[in-house]
């Protein structure tokens, strides 16, 4: 039995850092990702060839053990699809991709999504629930791989819908598809050039001065915490708050404006969310300010950092008479992570 499977990556509109603080976010899948070919193996081994990094690892299906990089995903996945009642059987895998590592477009969820339904295909449970696949992602990518992310990335690619972004409330878990309607205008992403990694970036350090927050103000989540808690907190902290607190509004106005649409409002949104990413939250870099400014001075209504920060990419909205500059990709929001084709 051979399968193909094809995972996205991922745009953030707006919402960032708010997953794992119980807000909101409005990503989007995007056509660029990672595909995984596999077939099931004779024994009781996985092989994974990344053939983009000339790389291999080889594991046993019972047990496999931690390892670095891109080999933790696939032991991880081997791992905790089993525990969760999948028959992964032996197989050989090949990891292909057309989106660049550290890129910030959520490579590791393209990764985890494309992995994981290749194994569902080959134990012949393609059916398995969205959510909870996103949730075993979401775990290796925190257990095996080292980095506390949130589910903003999973969902993203794994929950939703062609031609749609999704928004998710991260504290019910309740998910809506909001139609992109951009009336001519574009959005266009704009690697900075310096390179991301949730596992090895501040990003741990921000979620952990999230908790410290929380412990603070006695809450369980920052989304039941008020511009007055922020104000009482020291600093850093506080702003950290308020920048969550900010972020999960602005992702309801940009909700708002796409339905009215206002993509001139949109653009402030953007605007107005990477100050707050950049001054309150401070996960922005030299490179990062030097894109967005090249994105604003060709025209942009609004540019901002995307996905987890310290490197990556910016995405900007361009209105219908300003062209995205050389180098920035125009994206759109594409079919979410699938089971391609089986044979
Ligand atoms: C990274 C993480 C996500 C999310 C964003 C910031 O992309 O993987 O879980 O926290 O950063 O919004």
């Amino acid at each position: 039995m051979q399968v193909r499977a094809h995972g996205p990556g991922r745009v953030n509109l707006i919402g960032e850092h708010t997953d794992y603080n119980a807000g909101l976010a409005l990503p989007f899948a995007i056509a660029r990702g990672v595909t995984v070919d596999g077939e099931i193996g004779d024994d009781e081994l996985v092989t994974v060839e990344a053939r983009d990094l000339g790389e291999r690892d080889s594991f046993p299906l019972a047990g496999p053990q931690p390892a670095e990089g891109w080999r933790a995903f696939a032991r991880g996945l081997v791992a905790e699809l089993r525990e969760a009642g999948v028959a992964v059987p032996g197989a050989r895998l090949v990891v292909e991709g057309d989106l660049p590592r550290g890129s910030g477009l959520s490579s590791s969820a393209a990764l985890s999504a494309a992995l994981s339904l290749a194994l569902l295909g080959l134990a012949g449970t393609e059916d398995f629930d969205r959510v909870e696949l996103a949730h075993i992602c979401s775990r290796v990518e925190n257990e095996w791989v080292g980095a506390h992310t949130g589910m903003l990335d999973q969902l993203a690619v794994l929950c939703s819908s062609d031609g749609r972004a999704l928004l998710i409330d991260f504290d019910s878990l309740g998910l809506r598809d909001v139609p992109l309607n951009l009336h001519g205008w574009r959005l266009a992403t704009l690697d900075s050039g310096a390179p991301h990694d949730n596992a090895a970036s501040g990003y741990n350090d921000r979620r952990a001065e999230c908790v410290l927050a929380c412990e603070l103000l006695g809450v369980m989540t920052l989304r039941e915490a008020s511009a007055a808690d922020a104000g009482q907190l020291p600093d850093p902290l506080g702003r950290r708050v308020l920048h969550v607190l900010t972020e999960n509004a602005r992702v309801n106005e940009a909700v708002e404006a796409l339905d009215a649409g206002d993509l001139a409002l949109l653009g402030r949104l953007l605007d107005s969310s990477h100050a707050s990413l950049r001054d309150d939250y401070e996960v922005s870099t030299p490179e990062v300010e030097r894109a967005v400014a090249f994105l604003k001075d060709a025209g942009a209504a609004g540019a901002r950092i995307i996905g987890g920060g310290f490197g990556g990419s910016v995405l900007g909205l361009f209105p219908p008479d300003a062209d995205p500059p050389e180098g920035a990709e125009v994206v759109s929001p594409g079919p979410p992570a699938a089971l391609v084709a089986t044979s």
